[in-house]
């Protein structure tokens, strides 16, 4: 089998190497993995700069889905054929993780999902949502439950709420989806001109251009109920989060997600707390948060939108077209 490995920190050292696939021990599956979708977290832990403390060589990606070719002598619960997605945090079951179970996650510190087969333990797989493909599945293990966390485990979304969303990738897609399936009003915010169309086309009700608009905190502000928006899932972090804060309702929830213009800066935060506003972080989620998701997927027939599918021999070239953020949705690299 062949399999993609870091063997030391940089794009450009990816390789894949070629070994025999390995035999489950007793409470554990082999699955085939047919299908692997692409984290903005996967090129910052290729690059070392997620975790350089991560041992090499490691196995990147923490998301895949795939069909279980061979299972061990005690496992149950599964059968060959099943259709299932790895776990992200494998050892977070359920409600408020204590901080080992978050240590051990895919792509890093353990090996990843981009690789041809991989072993998992029996409670380390959900079965994937029957109406999606299994790229399409692929993209729920980190991004598509990132989003269901803020909306709904810590968020509590109901229909009519206001929900904004930064930029047009995995997590910001998701997050489309999943509140325009329960009636939210949705407004994005995209630096890319022909990105405006595309969400529009998604259903997106209010489309800001925050490279025209640099300051849309306000005229987002405006938008749906007119006193601010209830949820925003904050991507951008330091370089956005001030632009939320003047969005935000009183008593609105933002999720601290991502960094994709930076971790650190200077905040004002007087409007937080004169706002009883929440500030919630988001590690990804549970294992059953995301069989939560799965329902969700099914009943509303949501499908995930993916951008582009490359080969495993071209993994450096997806993870140069994820670095660039001129994708729309998810990127996924196909095992087969
Ligand atoms: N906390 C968690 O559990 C968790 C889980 C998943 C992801 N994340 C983090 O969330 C962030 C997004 O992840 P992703 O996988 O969805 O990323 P992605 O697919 O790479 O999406 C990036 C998109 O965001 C937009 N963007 C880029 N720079 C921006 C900026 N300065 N301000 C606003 N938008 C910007 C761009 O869209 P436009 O071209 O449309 O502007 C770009 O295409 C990353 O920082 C990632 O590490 C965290």
């Amino acid at each position: 089998m062949k399999k993609v490995i870091i063997p030391e920190f940089g794009i450009s050292n990816l390789k894949i190497v070629e070994e025999d696939p390995p035999k489950p021990q007793k409470y554990e599956v082999l699955v085939k993995i047919y299908s692997v979708s692409l984290n903005y977290r996967d090129y910052l832990t290729i690059e070392g700069k997620y975790n350089p403390n991560y041992k090499l060589p490691l196995v990147p990606c923490s998301d895949g889905a795939g069909e279980i070719v061979e299972i061990g002598e005690s496992v149950q619960e599964w059968k060959v054929g099943d259709r299932v997605i790895g776990v992200f945090a494998p050892d977070w079951v359920d409600g408020k993780a204590e901080r080992k179970e978050i240590r051990n996650t895919l792509g890093g510190p353990n090996d990843g999902t981009l690789t041809q087969y991989r072993i998992f333990h029996k409670n380390a797989i959900v079965s994937l949502p029957k109406n999606l493909s299994y790229s399409e599945a692929a993209t729920l293990p980190c991004a598509g439950l990132t989003a269901w966390s803020s909306l709904f485990v810590e968020g509590n979304l109901k229909p009519g709420d206001t929900v904004l969303v930064q930029g047009t990738g995995g997590v910001s897609l998701a997050a489309i989806s999943l509140a325009k399936s329960i009636g939210a009003t949705v407004v994005a915010t995209t630096g890319n001109e022909e990105k405006e169309e595309r969400l529009k086309f998604l259903g997106v009700d209010h489309v800001i251009n925050y490279n025209r608009t640099p300051n849309w905190g306000k005229v987002a502000r405006s938008l749906g109920s007119g006193d601010g928006i209830d949820h925003i899932l904050e991507v951008g972090g330091a370089g956005t989060l001030e632009e939320s804060i003047k969005a935000i309702k009183p008593f609105g929830q933002i999720s601290l997600i991502g960094i994709l213009s930076g971790s650190a800066g200077k905040i004002n935060l007087l409007p937080v707390l004169m706002q009883n506003v929440r500030l919630q972080g988001i590690l990804v989620g549970s294992k059953n948060a995301l069989k939560d998701l799965v329902t969700c997927i099914e009943k509303c027939e949501i499908h995930p939108v993916i951008d582009k599918e490359f080969p495993m021999e071209s993994s450096i070239e997806a993870i140069e077209y994820l670095k660039s953020g001129s994708h729309f949705g998810k990127i996924c690299i196909r095992n087969f």
